[in-house]
């Protein structure tokens, strides 16, 4: 972490920006309004963004099989961190290892030869890993099975077991792969691929998802869970429109379908929020709130553009920031200077405010980096989805009130706001952008598990929502 000075405590100013009341009255309410000076980008963030894009993928390329320190891994089997004690991190775990993926099949577009030819080898790799794991005969819990080890074995201790969104991830990131594999006149690799691996995922979750057992995605809490839904219904649709393509019918859209109403039925009227959990069966009691950023994650990796600035969505994230602006001492410091750069500072963002695991063991929760830079992530893609939004005129309730300029203000505003839960990472991330899990709730130095992949990711992703941001504004 980079020292910063205790003493210079800004408060923001509320203010108003002319946009319709319903949105307008909740960005008021939004704790981080910043001041109207702050509108053009950082130059210090914006060189920080960009030397931790590159350690990011360099790190995330270091966890997947890292041969180095362990010959015995399975090519494609991605760590979730390194770390082998104090946690225990060094294992596969199906959820994150898709999501990594996913981010690493993002690279290829813009990748030259040699690291496409690079990159490509990883990815066949990790589909070699997926079709080993499906294959294992003794799996007490199917393709739901949490993590593997990173030979490829099963993992035997007790667990929270299943996580039914992890093959739904998979899917998802294998689908996003086929596409690509299809549109480069590979069709019969892309057909192999989903005959032979996709559709075991899609066919699992469709039988699985109403299990009131599974487990959610922070290990804790059986129930039906707001994230694994949201990831099952959306493998399950995009599995559909393949299937169509091919002639083909599982029924997976009308199963879509059935999950899209349940997913309605996670809106709080009392608490004026998204909860994260329904029909709670089992695992951790004491999540009173029910407020989770896995719902935001959930919005951010499987929701529809209309979802992601829909007002449930706007005031779950407030509401969200708000709890943990109060629980976490580091956010009394909201701007700072980084290395000679003045920067304002948005808050740092744990999992859920009940939350006592510390990263190793079980005392108080702390801000996480994932979940910090996905907040950064959301405020930038909103802004991108109000200017398309504006242009295109499908959301009336954002471009009928105000005129052409004032959406091009809101989405500045909503620039400067998701800078600063950058700068945040950028405050508590090492100077040589070693990235850990969590972050001290008190001393804001790293915590948990180091290098995790989550945390590069979640980096990555917002960083390239950023820069499309940027580009939009731009032209
Ligand atoms: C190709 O891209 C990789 C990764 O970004 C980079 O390290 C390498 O220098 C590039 N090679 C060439 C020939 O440009
Ligand atoms: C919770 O259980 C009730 C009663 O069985 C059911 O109607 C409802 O759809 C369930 N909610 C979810 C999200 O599964």
């Amino acid at each position: 972490m980079q020292l910063y000075n205790q003493a210079a405590v800004a408060f923001c100013v509320l203010q108003a920006v002319i946009v319709t009341p319903a949105i307008g009255s909740i960005l008021k309410q939004h704790p981080l309004h910043p001041h109207a000076t702050d509108k053009s980008p950082h130059i210090g963030l914006q060189q920080w963004v960009a030397a931790q894009d590159e350690y990011s993928q360099q790190h995330i390329l270091a966890n997947i099989a890292p041969f180095a320190t362990d010959p015995q891994a399975m090519p494609g089997a991605i760590c979730a961190s390194p770390s082998r004690k104090h946690p225990d991190y060094y294992y596969s775990w199906t959820r994150d290892s898709a999501l990594v993926m996913s981010e690493v099949i993002n690279w290829l577009p813009s990748a030259n030869l040699t690291f496409k030819r690079e990159l490509e080898e990883k990815i066949e790799d990790y589909i070699g890993f997926t079709r080993h794991v499906q294959q294992l005969k003794e799996l007490k819990y199917g393709l739901g099975e949490a993590k593997f080890h990173m030979d490829g074995k099963p993992f035997r201790g007790s667990w929270c077991n299943a996580q039914t969104d992890g093959p739904a991830l998979r899917a998802r990131t294998l689908m996003k792969y086929a596409r690509i594999l299809q549109n480069s006149g590979r069709q019969e690799q892309a057909g192999d691929l989903f005959y032979k691996v996709i559709l075991n995922d899609l066919l699992y979750v469709q039988s699985v998802w109403m299990d009131p057992h599974n487990c959610d995605i922070w290990e804790e809490s059986r129930g039906m869970h707001f994230y694994t839904l949201s990831a099952q219904q959306r493998a399950l649709e995009e599995g559909a429109q393949i299937a169509e393509e091919l002639d083909e019918n599982w029924g997976f859209a009308e199963t879509a379908q059935q999950i899209s109403l349940r997913l309605t039925g996670f809106w709080d009227h009392r608490g004026g929020y998204i909860v994260t959990t329904r029909n709670h069966t089992g695992g951790i009691m004491s999540k009173a709130s029910n407020l989770d950023s896995q719902v935001l994650l959930a919005i951010l990796h499987h929701g529809s553009a209309s979802q992601l600035s829909s007002q449930e969505t706007l005031v779950t994230v407030s509401k969200l920031i708000k709890s943990f602006d109060r629980l976490y001492q580091v956010n009394q410091v909201q701007q700072t200077q980084i290395n000679g750069h003045w920067v304002q500072l948005g808050v740092a963002m744990g999992r859920y405010p009940e939350d006592v695991y510390n990263g190793d063991g079980v005392s108080r929760g702390n801000p996480w980096s994932l979940i910090t830079s996905s907040v950064a992530e959301y405020h930038y893609r909103l802004a991108l989805e109000l200017l398309t939004a504006a242009k295109s005129n499908q959301l009336a309730e954002f471009a009928g009130m105000m005129r052409w300029q004032h959406t091009w203000g809101l989405a500045e505003y909503l620039l400067a706001v998701g800078d600063r839960f950058m700068a945040r990472v950028w405050l508590h991330t090492d100077n040589d952008h070693k990235m850990y899990e969590q972050w001290d709730r008190h001393t804001g130095f790293g915590r948990g598990a180091v290098h995790l992949t989550w945390s590069y990711t979640a980096h990555l992703a917002a960083s390239r929502a950023r820069n499309l941001l940027l580009k939009a504004l731009s032209q």
